[in-house]
């Protein structure tokens, strides 16, 4: 039997049942747990000389390696995070270019394919994720190795016109094509890389759906990334009396509890949330003292400077509203920074009347999904979810919000706080057929099911 390897940035081995905040190492994690095999990436560690180790819980093997500070700086905090993260999530404005940067992004995909050579047998079936590693197959190509190699990409596909911006799109996008089959998670992904392709690079659509560009024929397709319901909901269950989040209890405490979580990003859209709840507390004062929004918003890529500035913003943000509205038995907001063990937040996701997810651009956002999976479906609660995260085009049945329309998501609250039982019955059931639908096993059966159907000829570098 073929062995699976994935190969992400950020490897995150399971400690104590936790796993790193972020969607990719919670999919990851648990597509791997179930299908065993091999995970070889980043460490996290800077080091002057990187070794690659080894260990192996259960049925994953771990396989990783630190950085030198010049490549951390160049592809990961530089080119990864400072030009692809801004531009695929439509912020250009935010976004910056250095040659020397993209150079030291080819450069480290480069050496990552020499050292994962010499893991890997023929029949291995490659599983390569996220936008640190867009040229991964051809530096995988150019040192000889024939496996099939898939890619997908977690975070949002910009529409041509902004991924253009990025002046050397034209090689970074010939790269990609040394893929056997790239994932997207949404339709609307997948069509602005069609669009790209076909436009841009005059690339063509055969009559058996694959693509051909640059001399090469690859497939690309639509897997939502998903989650596993049912153990979710479990958790939640057995969560939800912890010592933490005692007192939040919907029967005990007439209190209402709005809940956020989201690492510290601009593409969060937290800023704008902030706004829509201070919206919210002052067109509907009969709210006041009967809600409290937890936003849990642990910090991330603190090194990269948009990353502070939006840190400062949403500080200053949090002490106006308590400052201004909070009183001696009531706190309005609760901002905290720290991570958190996700089955902690499956308890409080559990106890909380309504999720309110409203990203800016979200490639999915699984916290959408782990909050519907851990409602109580005798008295669920109320997802308010951005139309612009990946999850909004299954979770059709949520409150759906325009997250620059500050008053519109202060209407939304109101109404989700006021929604009869049978109305939330409905949306939570429609939601979970949808959940199930495309949960964390169809996410990966999928994607490998068609990595291996597809025989194209091996690729070469040209
Ligand atoms: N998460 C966590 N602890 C935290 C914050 C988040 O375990 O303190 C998890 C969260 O439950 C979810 C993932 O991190 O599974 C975040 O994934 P999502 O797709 O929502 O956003 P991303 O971070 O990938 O942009
Ligand atoms: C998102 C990205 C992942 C990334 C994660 C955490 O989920 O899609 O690729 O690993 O954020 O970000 P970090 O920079 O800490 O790895």
């Amino acid at each position: 039997m073929s062995r699976l390897v994935v190969v992400s940035n950020r490897v995150a081995p399971i400690k104590e049942g936790k796993v790193a905040a972020g969607g990719l190492a919670v999919g990851v994690y648990d597509a791997l747990r179930q299908a065993g095999g091999i995970w070889f990436g980043w460490n996290g560690e800077v080091n002057a000389h990187p070794q690659v180790r080894s260990e192996t819980v259960g049925n994953i093997t771990y396989v990783t390696l630190a950085l030198t500070k010049l490549d951390y700086d160049q592809y990961y905090r530089g080119f990864s995070n400072a030009t692809l993260w801004p531009i695929f999530h439509y912020r250009i404005d935010l976004a910056r270019y250095s040659r020397e940067e993209y150079e030291g992004y080819r450069r480290v995909n480069a050496m990552l394919a020499e050292q994962l050579k010499p893991l890997l047998k023929p029949d291995d079936i490659v599983w390569i994720h996220d936008y640190h590693l867009i040229p991964f197959a051809e530096a995988c190509r150019m040192q000889g190795i024939r496996n099939r190699i898939g890619f997908f990409l977690h975070i949002p596909f910009p529409a041509p016109e902004i991924l253009t911006a990025i002046p050397p799109h034209n090689d970074l996008l010939k790269t990609l094509c040394y893929y056997d089959l790239i994932g997207f998670q949404t339709e609307t992904d997948k069509l602005a890389f069609q669009d790209y392709i076909t436009r841009e690079v005059r690339g063509v659509i055969e009559r058996d759906g694959s693509l051909t560009a640059y001399g090469q024929n690859f497939r690309a397709g639509v897997y939502p990334i998903g989650v596993v319901p049912d153990e979710i909901r479990h958790v939640a269950e057995s969560y939800k009396m912890r010592r933490q989040l005692v007192g939040r209890n919907r029967a005990g405490d007439l209190r209402k509890t709005i809940i956020s979580v989201d690492r510290l990003d601009y593409s969060k859209g937290l800023v704008e949330r902030f706004h829509a709840y201070e919206q919210f507390l002052d067109r509907f004062p009969e709210h006041r003292r009967n809600v409290e929004f937890i936003q849990i918003a642990p910090t991330s890529r603190s090194d990269v400077k948009t990353y502070q500035a939006i840190r400062h913003q949403l500080e200053s943000e949090a002490g106006h509203i308590n400052g201004r509205l909070a009183d001696l038995d009531w706190t309005p907001l609760h901002y905290l920074n720290k991570s958190h063990d996700r089955r902690v937040l499956m308890g409080l996701f559990h106890r909380a009347e309504v999720g309110f997810v409203t990203p800016l651009r979200d490639g999915m956002n699984l916290v959408a999904k782990e909050y519907v999976a851990a409602q109580d479906p005798d008295n669920p609660g109320v997802l308010v979810l951005s139309r612009f995260a990946g999850a909004a085009s299954e979770l059709t049945s949520a409150l759906i919000v325009n997250p620059y329309d500050c008053v519109g998501m202060a209407e939304a609250l109101d109404r989700a706080l006021r929604m009869p039982l049978a109305e939330r019955k409905d949306r939570y059931e429609h939601m979970m057929r949808a959940i199930r639908r495309c949960d964390l096993d169809a996410w990966r059966d999928n994607f490998l099911r068609d990595l291996k159907a597809f025989s194209s000829r091996p690729k070469m570098v040209k």
